[in-house]
This record gives C-alpha cells, structure tokens and sequence, in this order.
C-alpha cells in the first residue's frame, strides 16, 4: 500500500471495504441504540453485538486487541471509554458511552456513540449534543490540505467554548487493516505540525468530551477509564475517508446519518 508521510494512502477497493466494516459497526449502533433503556443489563450490548457479527460473518475487532475481553466498550457516566459491559444494570439518568469495531475481508470498522439513558438532567444532554456536534467540527476539517492537527484544533476551540473539556490521554487513530494505523488524532491541538492530510487516508475522528476535568484514571481491571473527579464524560466516534471533495463519513447506517441527541 501506498504511503505518504508514513500514513496509508487506500486504493477505491480498500476504501470500499472499509465503507462496509464501517457500515456494519453502524448498524450494530443502531441497533443498540434501539434497546437502550432503564434496567437494560450492558452485557446484552454485548450480547447483540455478537449476534449481529455471527449474522454478517464479521469478526470483533476489540476482543483480544492487547487482551480486552470483549466485543464492545460500554462505559457509564464517569467511565471515558473502555468500560467492561457487565450485569450492570443502567438506570434513568445514566449516560452510556458504545464503541464497536469489527473486521470485514480484513478491513476494520470503528465507531461509538453516547446515548441518554431515560431523562437525563439538562446538563448531561448537554454534554451529549455538544461532543456529537464537535465530532462533526472536526470531521469538516478532514480536507485533503489541510495539517490533522487542524481536526483537533477546531474540536477543542468547539468544546472549551461550551464550557466542556477534551480528553488529552487518548486520541483518534488512523485505520485500515489496523485498527490504529498512523497518524494520530488528538482532540486538541499540539504545539506541533502534523501531517497534511490526503486523498485516500483513512482516520477515526472521536471526541472524548467531559463536564469538569479532561483528566482521566484507569480502574484496577487495567481499562476502564474513568474521569478524576467523578463528572461525566461522552464519546462519539466516526471512520472517514479523505476525498478530493472533502470528507466521507464512513461509518453511516442504513437508516442513514442524523443526529442522535
Ligand atoms: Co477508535
């Protein structure tokens, strides 16, 4: 494969069979975003998600991935991403972080979502709307041209002005028959030039947004990763293509794009 700047430049078939991993990991969000509600257990996330891999003969890319042992990260409330889905029930007022990747002919897909669990309190929806729409901030500055760092620049510029903070410990990736290929995706700006983004590069733009500090801990089970002082955090996650025209968000479902809060 072609490389410019040590990053991956995709051919047409690449792209299109990471349009169909990402496709798949859509669905898959759809679908879990349907039985979202008080009292579901997080494991049925799991659940489901291997159901529908099973039915699309594509495999997890997450579980086995430097060990994590599953198929999704489900994380709740203070939880970043990373979460474990377990007999955890969610009750009214959470809010649930899934991120999904699957391998299809070799080619991954990744993508996340955060959903409101029941009524949620408005600050919370906030925080939702918020890191949705800085995702799409920085899915518009995925140009062929313009540095990667530009991405992150206008997600942090987005979110600090609305009062929220941006993640630094863990970053956006490029992907591919990797799950992360080079370059990385922060969602702030480094003091540094990156990259210049081309036609053919593939990345995973994927804001980690929270209410209070960016700061973050991992739990004793060596993943979850939570925020220091306990305040909610939200994560939403696409795969895009650069194009000539511009960005082409990769991971949309047959229900097609919307936004979800
Ligand atoms: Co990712």
């Amino acid at each position: 494969m072609k490389k410019f700047q040590g990053v991956y430049i995709k051919n047409e078939r690449e792209i299109a069979c990471l349009a169909e991993a990402n496709r798949i990991v859509a669905n898959i969000l759809d679908a879990v975003g349907d039985i979202i509600a008080p009292g579901l257990e997080t494991m049925r996330i799991e659940e489901l998600t291997l159901d529908i891999c099973v039915k699309h003969k594509v495999k997890p890319a997450f579980q086995g991935y430097f060990g994590y042992p599953y198929a999704v990260c489900c994380s709740v409330n203070e939880q970043v991403v990373h979460g474990f889905p377990s007999a955890r029930r969610l009750v009214e007022g959470d809010i649930v972080s899934v991120d999904v990747g699957v391998v299809h002919e070799g080619f991954v897909g990744d993508a996340a979502r955060t959903w409101p669990v029941g009524e949620v309190r408005d600050e919370a929806r906030k925080l939702l709307r918020i890191t949705e729409e800085s995702l799409y901030v920085g899915i518009d500055k995925a140009r062929p041209g313009n540095d990667v760092y530009d991405i992150g620049a206008a997600v942090q510029q987005f979110v600090e002005s609305a009062g929220f903070n941006v993640v630094r410990r863990f970053v956006g990736h490029g992907i591919g028959a990797r799950m992360h290929e080079k370059p990385e995706v922060p969602n702030f700006r480094p003091s540094f030039r990156g990259i210049t983004l081309q036609p053919g590069m593939v990345i995973a733009i994927e804001p980690m947004v929270t209410e209070g500090t960016y700061e973050v801990d991992i739990l004793e089970d060596k993943w979850t990763a939570v925020t220091r002082d306990g305040r909610l955090a939200a994560h939403f996650e696409h795969s895009v293509a650069i194009t000539h025209g511009g960005p082409r968000i990769l991971s949309i479902s047959d229900r097609g794009q919307r936004p979800h809060n």
